[in-house]
């Protein structure tokens, strides 16, 4: 599904992004997290494009995107924990794996039997989905493998002329992806780490999460290398880059000051989640020659950083 290029919408012309989404085309709209690359979560036919302008296997599952009363439409089952986890999290950075209803296409969940839903709280979004009037599946909006986008011009760098449009709202508050929870008779698992801490969702669902995060891969697409730019990833410690003698190719990414000209500081947890994957997009310049990460020491989306740079610095 190539275009010639890509429109770029305003977050005033939803009307636009609506009539293309109508017309089974490829949309990348913001959210909280981070860009999506949406289509229309009921067309099969939709939906297959998406697979083709990533680059992404068609065994892995989509997230669809809702406003929260539109779960009847799209879970088969919606029990008394995924009440409780949406009324804690929802709009917001949360994703609810459930048993899937009829009317999502195999192709949205890789042939699963069951779906992804999160109603994400992004503005931009909610209008979008209330315009649309249909859930909207959506990835991360970057080639499959590379780094997510946090931007728009993130997404046309990865898919300018592939997809139909974007709609550019400025950069993405959390910077990460959602937390994953599903449900499902073994009770409520984490699969992937987001910016809901494992503590949170304890707390609102009222009975034990099981961490699933580590184990064998549950959630298909959670593969190890991912979130990489082109230059090699390393995690270090503060105190590793004291006595380093630094390269002027080496690119330096850190939570603490540093001396060091091509750098980028990143204080606190939550403007390192924030700025994380526009920094680690500089290490696709050519003149980057290595990309050296010093995460925060503590916060609440100090895991889900941790869990990026892992799969950031995996080599292949
Ligand atoms: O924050 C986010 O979640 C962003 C924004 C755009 O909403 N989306 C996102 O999508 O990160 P994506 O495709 O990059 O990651 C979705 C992941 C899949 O890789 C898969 O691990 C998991 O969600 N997933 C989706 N449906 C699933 C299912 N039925 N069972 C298990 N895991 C599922
Ligand atoms: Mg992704």
């Amino acid at each position: 599904m190539s275009t010639d290029s890509t429109r770029l919408l305003g977050r005033d012309d939803l009307e636009s992004a609506s009539a293309l989404l109508e017309a089974g085309q490829l949309v990348a709209i913001p959210t909280e997290t981070v860009y999506g690359l949406a289509a229309d979560a009921e067309s099969a036919e939709a939906v297959a494009g998406i697979f083709v302008a990533k680059g992404r296997p068609p065994s892995q599952p989509l997230i669809v995107h809702i406003r929260p009363e539109w779960v009847a439409r799209y879970a088969a089952e919606w029990p008394e924990v995924g009440v409780r986890l949406a009324d804690a999290f929802w709009p917001g950075p949360l994703t609810i794996v459930v048993p899937k209803s009829e009317r999502v296409p195999a192709a949205v969940t890789g042939g699963l039997d069951s779906v992804g839903l999160r109603a994400p709280s992004h503005l931009v979004a909610v209008d979008l989905l209330d315009r649309f009037g249909r859930g909207l599946a959506a990835p991360s909006a970057n080639r499959y493998g590379h780094v997510s986008p946090t931007t728009a011009q993130h997404v046309l760098d990865d898919l300018d002329g592939r997809i139909a449009a974007v709609i550019d709202a400025g950069a993405s508050d959390v910077g990460v992806e959602s937390t994953i929870v599903a449900i499902d008779e073994d009770g409520v698992s984490l699969l992937r780490r987001g910016a809901i801490t494992i503590e949170q969702l304890t707390d609102a669902a009222g009975c034990p999460v099981e961490d699933r995060t580590r184990g064998p891969v549950r959630a298909p697409g959670m593969v190890f290398s991912h979130y990489a730019p082109a230059a090699p990833v390393t995690v270090v410690g503060a105190g590793e880059l004291d006595n380093a003698n630094l390269d002027s190719g080496v690119l330096v990414i850190s939570a603490v000051p540093v001396r060091h000209d091509r750098s980028v500081i990143l204080s606190g947890d939550e403007a390192f989640a924030a700025g994380l994957y526009d920094a680690l997009r500089l290490g696709d310049d050519p003149e980057v020659t290595e990309v050296l990460v010093v995460p925060p020491e503590s916060g609440d989306l100090l895991p889900a950083i941790l869990d990026r740079l892992q799969r950031a610095s995996h080599r292949q």
